[in-house]
């Protein structure tokens, strides 16, 4: 995607609502309002929109109407939130407290109307859309999967702040409102039923009688306008929402604590707002804190990245992979997966639980058999949280079927290959799977190191050939590179890029090259960590420098994940495609040879690992093994971040300025979060590079390689040295 389009999702997400996106129908004295914002995909609370409710408002107030009922005419979406775009640009604590003060004021509105209102809620009711529901008095949700409700706020490092963190609480108690509102959840319909956000669930179709029915109900019995407030049930509930609330407080913090790692203020200024406002009777006192503790995070640069994230990803739900827009990617109902080792049972079960049918063929029954107990497993631990039911769990699994051979290959759209890492026989089993599909089916490679271009010799047809690289473990990594080869067709890569998000995943197209885009930044990383542990420093202090600057582990439990051997030899890989820049520590070497410390899978690597692969401590005889003196922990943690975070911005701007693999800094970044989880805070390597300059990055990469005797590795590339001088940002 190109850095314009990139502006004009920006840009097309800014509400131009002309007055009428909202309408009103009356029968029996009962009015249906309808929101329904023209040209729009979904229904949002911009500034326009809130003007012309507003308006309304002011109408139904006045009216003889006995009932109000609000639903929306999108299909999927009741109200998606507040207009991200207006939240980003906010910049004074003036228009902060002015533009919360406005949505605040609107949703009293809504409560304060003198007549009974209900809300109809199919689809996503998020943010401003979650808050406005509870300032009505009654609610009812369609149990279609579309439907999702909550307060995703602190996603974005805010807090909800039309009067979410006031009311939610009151209706629904602490805690449940804590669960939503400090991890910025979404809820089912069931759910949001469980905790008393919701009155009623009913299926989509019966929504429009049934309210009928429960209006004709509350208008007759007289119960008409209600403020709902939660009455917890039983003793230890009445405890926990009452005397020992403090205590609910106080765990409620310590875990966000440990979630967010102290990194993510929004989740605990709104843990603040509940504990100020809780049973505060005063409304207007209860919001004003509520706007305070919100002017406090909307302005911080951790906001306005995590809002660049969220663009990020919404990037790629607009995207198709390809510029030609008249490019359709092909409809893919059944694919097959070659090798059921570890990524193949991942990908087999990622796919079938979006719903595509999967083929797995491996040359071995036994691992053919240990990729469906693979999927089986995790299908199963969902059943026990209640995530799906049994008869999801059939539904799941019967998708998945095995072969030792190719019959049933004829029916596949695609294949994914995710056999042994070696060229010749990948080239000779990607040949073979041509012949034993249609002319037309899209082969593609897993691979993590080999070269996409010359694995596509081995297809007879290279416009149907591609790379498709998960992460692993793949059910948990969001990304995908997607890769194309010298002749890959665009109809290829869309079809490619729109199965990875039917698998759920963020796909990037990378063009060919050693590493694709993420392994090839995160080679010289991990290579730096290895020096510094040569230099003297201690694998703990070095993770932990990490870890505080917001990586979700260090370099060293990262290689340990990875696999020894297999980082290694993706660095000798690496070495060899550029041997003027990269140094690889002799450490590697000796890693590689010891079979029986491979990281994880080994149960020993830099770390020891218990028999469930859980991490317990450093393996302090690494040192010796690895013929390394005492630790003397010559730098400090600045140094030690530095010098491998840096070493990825140095390597990134030869990827993007020289070699083009990806076309724009948002392509690096979400890769970088969504493949190696480098902090959202901080808006991805590259929002952080631009935070930090360009200049100050090879001022001191020139010092590291002066005084650590790392010239080839850590001098500036001549791409950094150019946006150095030139003041060049990434993101302009
Ligand atoms: N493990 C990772 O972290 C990771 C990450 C991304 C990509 N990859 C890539 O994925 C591929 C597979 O890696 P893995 O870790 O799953 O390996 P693995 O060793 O766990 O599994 C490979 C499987 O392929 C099977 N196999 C070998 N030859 C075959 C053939 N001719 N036909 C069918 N099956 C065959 C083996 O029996 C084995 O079950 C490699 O190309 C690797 O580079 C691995």
């Amino acid at each position: 995607m190109k850095g314009n389009e990139i502006m004009e999702l920006e840009k097309t997400t800014q509400s131009n609502t002309s007055g009428n996106a909202f309408s009103v129908a009356e029968k029996n004295g009962i009015a249906t309002v309808t929101f329904d914002l023209p040209g729009e995909r979904v229904n949002k609370f911009s500034t326009p929109v809130m003007n012309e409710f507003k308006a309304l408002l002011a109408k139904l107030k006045t009216s003889n109407y006995k009932f109000v009922v609000f639903r929306s005419a999108k299909s999927k979406i009741f109200i998606a939130g507040a207009d991200i775009e207006e939240i980003k640009a906010l910049s004074t604590e003036a228009g902060v407290r002015a533009a919360v003060g406005e949505g605040q004021a609107i949703m009293n509105m809504v409560e304060d109307l003198p007549m009974p209102t209900m809300a109809l809620i199919n689809g996503a009711c998020a943010g401003g859309g979650c808050e406005f529901i509870l300032a009505c008095d009654y609610r009812i949700a369609s149990d279609d999967s579309s439907t999702r409700i909550g307060l995703p706020e602190t996603q974005l490092g805010i807090l909800p702040g039309f009067g979410g963190c006031v009311r939610l609480p009151r209706v629904v108690g602490i805690q449940a409102a804590l669960d939503v509102i400090l991890a910025g959840k979404l809820l089912n319909a069931k759910k949001a039923l469980k905790i008393g956000l919701v009155d009623y669930m009913v299926h989509p179709n019966l929504l429009e009688s049934f309210a009928e029915k429960e209006i004709q109900k509350i208008l007759s019995s007289g119960k008409g306008k209600r403020r709902k407030t939660f009455q917890p049930r039983g003793f230890v509930a009445g405890l926990l929402e009452g005397p020992l609330k403090g205590v609910v407080f106080s765990q409620a913090k310590k875990a966000t604590l440990k979630a967010t790692k102290g990194q993510y203020p929004a989740p605990l200024e709104a843990l603040e707002v509940i504990k100020k406002s809780y049973k505060m009777s005063d409304r207007a006192k209860a919001l004003e804190i509520e706007k305070d503790h919100f002017v406090r995070c909307a302005l911080t640069d951790i906001s306005k990245n995590l809002i660049h994230v969220f663009y990020l990803t919404e990037m790629v739900k607009k995207s198709s992979g390809v510029a030609d827009k008249n490019v359709k990617p092909r409809t893919v109902k059944n694919i097959g997966v070659l090798g059921a080792g570890t990524m193949g049972g991942g990908i087999a079960y990622v796919a079938a639980d979006k719903g595509i049918g999967v083929r797995v063929k491996d040359i071995s029954n036994e691992a053919n058999a240990k990729a469906l107990k693979h999927a089986y497993d995790l299908w199963k631990k969902l059943v026990k949280k209640k995530v799906i039911d049994n008869y999801q769990f059939s539904q799941k699994s019967s998708l998945v079927s095995t072969t030792v051979d190719y019959s049933g290959f004829k029916t596949l759209d695609v294949v994914v290959e995710a056999i042994v890492e070696n060229m010749d026989i990948k080239k000779k089993v990607i040949a073979e799977t041509a012949k034993n599909m249609r002319d037309d089916a899209i082969i593609v490679t897993n691979t993590s190191s080999l070269s996409v271009t010359e694995m596509s010799e081995g297809h007879p047809r290279p416009e149907y050939f591609a790379g498709m690289h998960f992460f692993s473990p793949v059910h948990k990594m969001p990304l995908v590179e997607v890769i194309r080869g010298p002749k890959t067709s665009d109809e290829t890569i869309s079809t490619v890029f729109e199965l990875s998000k039917k698998m759920g995943k963020m796909p990037v197209v990378v063009k060919d090259g050693p590493g694709f885009l993420v392994n090839r930044l995160l080679l010289p990383y991990m290579a730096e960590a290895a020096f510094l542990l040569t230099e003297g420093m201690d694998i703990e202090t070095v993770d932990k420098a990490y870890v505080k600057f917001g990586m979700p582990m260090g370099p060293f439990e990262l290689m340990d994940s990875v696999g020894l051997d297999v980082c290694a030899k993706v660095l000798k890989i690496f070495r060899k495609a550029y041997p003027d820049r990269v140094e690889v520590s002799p450490i590697m070497e000796k890693l590689e040879a010891n079979k029986t410390r491979l990281g994880q899978k080994t149960n020993l690597g830099f770390y020891k690992y218990d028999h469930s692969g859980r991490k317990t401590e450093v393996d302090q005889t690494v040192y010796a093994e690895l013929n390394l003196g005492a630790r003397t922990k010559p730098y400090d943690a600045q140094e030690c971040v530095e010098r491998g975070v840096f070493a990825m911005i140095n390597e990134c701007c030869l990827a993007l300025d020289a070699d083009r693999i990806v076309e724009t800094p948002h392509e690096v970044d979400l890769a970088m979060i969504m493949g190696t989880g480098f902090p959202p805070f901080r808006g991805g390597l590259l929002k952080y590079a631009d935070s930090i300059g360009a200049k100050y990055v090879a001022e001191r990469l020139t010092h590291y390689a002066a005084a650590r005797n790392a010239k080839a590795r850590l001098s500036p590339s001549v791409k950094l040295a150019e946006r150095a001088s030139s003041g060049k940002k990434f993101y302009n």
